[in-house]
């Protein structure tokens, strides 16, 4: 950072902007504001101004910034910022945070890799696990204090900072953390740019423009050294950039000489002028420091001296001499670390390293790169300078960069992608064609996890194009890889043709291949929503793999089958097949399981429609575990999100809520954009049910938005979740016409096995919302139609909700009664809590009409609790209004709070649920939503919740509710060891 002594000229504006910010922080709440503008500018003075007034409010300053020639260590401004600060911290603060947590962190930051040891792998896919566990470790930082972390030169920042940094955007940490950044933005990747944007609209970023200086602010900074008139010409000549007026001034002072040699303006992005100044100073250097100088560019910045010597082929000794004079002529500054220098500048850096000549910066590069092996750094800490130094041929470079890509390619693939792309180019032409594709599955693996498509799409087709024509398996897989991104970028047909063609091709049609083939092309059936053409292939695939005797394909072939199956609505065969598969699955043991992990997630997901929750449970757990633990990442996230949609059928809503938003932070961090709609639709339902029904309604809408254009599977499923969160906002008319839009029609016949039954049910009681009788009434028809077909326990539950819902308003009591309790039973049976709790009301509000007014308490009383229990407050609330309406009064199961006691335990519970909500960072009026609580209400329940816990601040209060929480659940389970 530039010297403390430097005045800062002009900027009031933006002193304003960050003490506003810092009072923020203050009042415990987090915050980020980005400082955007071009080169020279200013904005890392401006942090530096920053971090003085934070400094004098006693907060925590910690400062990180990328570097240029650098961008390829993973997290490396994260790490710049936070691992020596951590290195420092005592071990008990560390040691607070969880194991999960820490063993995440050694992933990112090496002061803390000793906590690494004895863990599973970590998966490209699970990511936001890295990105959560930097999430508490800067809540933990604010345990004495509000915290700035200061992230300068952003747009250098590897891919991996990107992620996350756009994770902490997304959902910033809940305490004081201010995140600072400064960034020039016509460098800034992509990802930066849209991560920053996406912020900015969702208002958790402040976009601050950094502009030139005004004339009397720029004589200010030129100071009474520059008379007027020259003040005026650097001026115009500068345009207000303090750098260029800085530089420009610089240079009156120097004597000119000819024959300076020239840099390149275009290159270096200044004016010429500027770039003349800069010339004509580096000129004045003695050869020795000229030749320090330029090793240090090569070596880093900061760099060390000894690295700097290295680079330059000098001695440490005449380093150290040479260091002195640049020192003296301000070209680098110390540190704030003992050994490391820092260009005064990036833009000088750049000047430097781009005046080297070509020859020699290779030179320098390898040397480098020795000195690096010398002193044992790591394969990560040489790539760069290897890859820029070494030649086509050089296997041990090639080797070296393919270890720097293996390292991380779990937590920064988009650095693994770059790294295993150099060792391809580096690779000796002999070298045998099976390293080749190992480098390009490895690369297009790593490109495909950071959403890059297209690029992994090409890397597989070079592959398949070097594999020998005998070596079938591996034809057949890179097939596979390749049809599977097909699919991604959305191009069903192409992928179709390709496995079709790939199964022409094959010598043997009762080969092992083929039937690997088979199932590829059942599933893509599956994309095509064709199930019976899906079911045809799954159909052959079972054929074929069974007389090989090769279990695992077999397990596979029959779990697709049963998908099929239970997709389209062939109720007993998929029964059939699902239980033959399930036997098949519990047969394989895992490491069987794990050459076909596909058996265990199809079987998952045909359990999910087949009214077998528990079950569809048990295997998708089964499959995350062992993909994990066989580093399968590509194969966690179907599972992850069938576990997900399980839970919330199960009424656990919080666990569904929770791995829903890691489903969902899987997807957007790969660009998968079908997965991440998908499980955007299933997050709506769950915060549906829990409740949230503005961000229900948020997250549908989301999903609506990410699908057009997509394929119809997931249209619908956006539709069904943007019309459940509409018909509870109020708004059945919109929900209606979402839901028959996007589904095919009145009888939504796009909407495969089971849930079409379910979302027959919202249309109906949307219709009813609107008072269309005979619309619902078709409707409702409909759901008896489709749950005679089906023939599942849910299907007629709902078709028997429907139906009680149109008994009832046609004031049919007592059928209306017996057909929601019929629903009731039928949802229990299948272990769906939520949706008997609700049959369940309704049939209570059916009985209280019928004049059953015992009855009719019993069974919202029953409703109200088992809503109590799954988390479904808003629910629970309806179920409890109508008791209140037959003159019941509520009073809780649990207990009320108690005086004599303190923390969370003094809570009352309602009291208790709205601090909930507050952990879940909802809004007073968000809370009154869930609660069915007026505004007033939820406003008097925070004065007391911050009174009783001797709070002032929102994210004391969630602080504090965690933490017991936590410790409960830390006692619950060393109890339970
Ligand atoms: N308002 C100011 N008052 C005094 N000096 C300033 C001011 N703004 C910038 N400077 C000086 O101008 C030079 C360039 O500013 P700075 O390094 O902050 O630019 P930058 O926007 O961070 O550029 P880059 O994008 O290249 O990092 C520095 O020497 C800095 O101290
Ligand atoms: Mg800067």
């Amino acid at each position: 950072m530039a010297p403390k002594g430097d005045q800062l000229v002009g900027r009031a504006v933006t002193a304003g902007v960050f003490d506003d910010a810092l009072s923020e922080l203050d009042g415990g709440r987090s915050g980020a504001l980005a400082l955007v503008g071009e080169p020279g500018i200013g904005k890392t003075r401006l942090l530096v101004d920053l971090a003085a007034r934070a400094d004098a409010r006693g907060h925590l300053v910690l400062y990180g910034s990328a570097s240029e020639l650098e961008r390829e260590l993973p997290f490396w401004v994260f790490v710049d910022a936070l691992d020596e600060y951590v290195a420092g911290l005592e071990s008990r603060r560390v040691e607070a945070l969880d194991d999960d947590v820490l063993g995440e962190l050694a992933l990112v930051l090496p002061a803390l890799s000793r906590f690494e040891a004895g863990r599973e792998a970590p998966l490209q896919h699970e990511r936001y696990r890295s990105h959560r566990a930097v999430r508490e470790l800067l809540e933990q930082l604010t345990a004495s204090g509000p915290l700035v972390l200061v992230l300068d030169d952003l747009h250098w920042a590897d891919a991996g900072s990107v992620e996350l940094l756009g994770a902490l955007l997304r959902r910033p940490p809940a305490a004081a953390v201010l995140l600072a950044l400064a960034v020039r933005p016509r460098q800034a990747p992509e990802r930066l740019t849209a991560a920053l944007e996406r912020a900015d609209r969702a208002g958790t970023l402040l976009h601050v423009e950094v502009g030139a200086l005004t004339r009397g602010e720029a004589c200010e900074l030129l100071g009474e050294a520059v008379d007027g008139a020259a003040a005026t010409a650097l001026y115009d000549e500068s345009g207000g950039n303090p750098f260029y007026l800085e530089q420009l001034a610089r240079s009156l002072a120097f004597e000119r000489r000819a024959g300076v040699p020239e840099l390149s303006p275009g290159d270096l992005d200044v004016p010429p002028a500027v770039a003349a100044a800069l010339a004509e100073e580096l000129a004045l250097l003695s050869d020795g420091a000229r030749g320090v100088l330029d090793g240090a560019a090569v070596a880093g910045d900061p760099f060390e001296p000894e690295l700097a010597a290295a680079a330059a082929a000098t001695s440490e000794a005449s380093a150290l001499e040479a260091l002195d004079e640049l020192l003296r002529l301000d070209l680098v500054r110390e540190t704030e670390v003992p050994r490391r220098f820092r260009f005064r500048h990036p833009l000088i850096r750049r000047a430097v390293y781009q005046s080297t000549p070509g020859g020699w910066r290779l030179g320098a590069h390898e040397r480098s790169a020795e000195m690096l092996t010398a002193r044992g750094a790591s394969p990560v800490e040489r790539a760069h300078h290897v890859e820029r130094s070494a030649r086509q041929g050089d296997a041990a470079a090639a080797a070296t960069l393919r270890e720097a890509g293996d390292v991380v390619a779990q937590r920064a693939p988009a650095s693994a992608a770059t790294w295993f792309g150099h060792a391809l180019r580096l690779l000796p032409d002999a070298a045998p064609a099976d390293a080749r594709v190992e480098l390009l599955l490895l690369r297009a693996r790593a490109l495909v996890a950071t959403g890059q498509f297209a690029h992994g799409h090409a890397a597989l087709l070079e592959s398949i194009e070097l594999v020998p024509a005998d070596a079938v398996a591996l034809r057949v897989r890179l097939t596979t890889a390749c049809a599977g991104v097909e699919h991604l970028l959305g191009r069903h047909e192409q992928a179709h043709a390709r496995l079709a063609t790939a199964m022409d091709g094959l010598r043997d049609p009762a080969s092992r291949e083929a039937a690997a083939l088979m199932i590829e092309l059942a599933m893509d059936g599956f994309f095509r929503m064709d199930y019976e053409l899906m079911g045809e292939w799954a159909e052959r695939a079972l054929s074929t793999a069974r007389p090989l005797g090769d279990r695992p394909l077999t397990a596979a072939a029959e779990a697709v089958l049963a998908f099929a199956g239970a997709t389209s609505g062939a109720t007993p065969e998929a029964e059939a097949r699902r239980s033959q598969a399930a036997t098949l699955v519990a047969d394989l043991n895992d490491a069987e399981l794990a050459e076909r992990l596909d058996a265990a997630a199809n079987l998952a997901g045909a359990e999910l429609y087949l009214d077998r929750y528990e079950e569809a449970g048990a295997h998708a757990e089964r499959a995350i575990a062992v993909g994990r633990a066989t580093g399968q990442s590509e194969f966690i996230p179907l599972p992850y999100s069938i576990l997900g949609q399980v839970e919330l059928l199960r009424g656990r809503l919080a666990k569904a809520a929770e791995l829903l938003d890691d489903a969902v932070e899987g997807a957007r961090l790969s660009g998968n954009v079908q997965a991440l709609a998908g499980n955007l639709g299933n997050r709506s339902f769950a915060a549906l049910a829990a409740g949230d029904v503005r961000g229900a309604l948020a997250t549908a809408e989301e999903c609506v938005e990410l699908t057009r254009g997509l394929d119809q599977s997931l249209v619908c499923a956006a539709g069904v979740a943007l019309a459940a969160a509409l018909l509870e906002t109020g708004d059945p008319e919109r929900a209606v016409e979402s839901l028959v839009e996007s589904s095919g029609g009145d009888e939504l016949p796009l909407i495969p096995g089971v849930w079409r039954a379910k979302w027959l049910e919202l249309l109906t009681r949307c219709q009813l919302a609107l008072g269309w009788r005979s619309a619902a009434e078709r409707s409702s028809a409909a759901a008896q139609a489709a749950a005679a077909a089906l023939r599942l326990r849910m299907a007629t539950s709902m078709a028997d909700r429907a139906a009680a819902a149109v008994e009832l308003d046609a004031g049919h009591f007592d059928l209306a009664a017996r057909r929601a309790l019929a629903a009731s039973a039928a949802a229990d049976e299948v272990g769906a809590p939520v949706e008997a709790a609700l049959a369940r009301t309704l049939a209570g509000r059916a009985l209280a009409q019928a004049g059953q007014t015992e009855r009719a308490m019993a069974q919202l009383e029953h409703a109200a609790a088992e809503l109590h229990a799954c988390g479904a407050l808003r629910y629970r609330a309806a179920a409890e209004r109508e008791l209140r309406g037959l003159g019941q009064r509520i009073h809780r199961r649990t207990r009320p709070g108690r005086i004599d006691r303190t923390g969370i335990e003094a809570l009352t519970q309602r009291e208790l649920e709205v601090a909930r909500l507050v952990v879940d960072r909802r809004t007073n009026p968000e809370i009154a939503d869930a609660l069915f609580l007026s505004p007033k209400t939820v406003e008097t329940h925070m004065r007391n919740i911050f009174r009783k816990l001797d709070v002032s601040s929102r994210v004391e209060v969630a602080r504090t509710v965690e933490r017991s929480e936590h410790a409960a659940s830390r006692r619950g389970r060393e109890a339970g060891r």
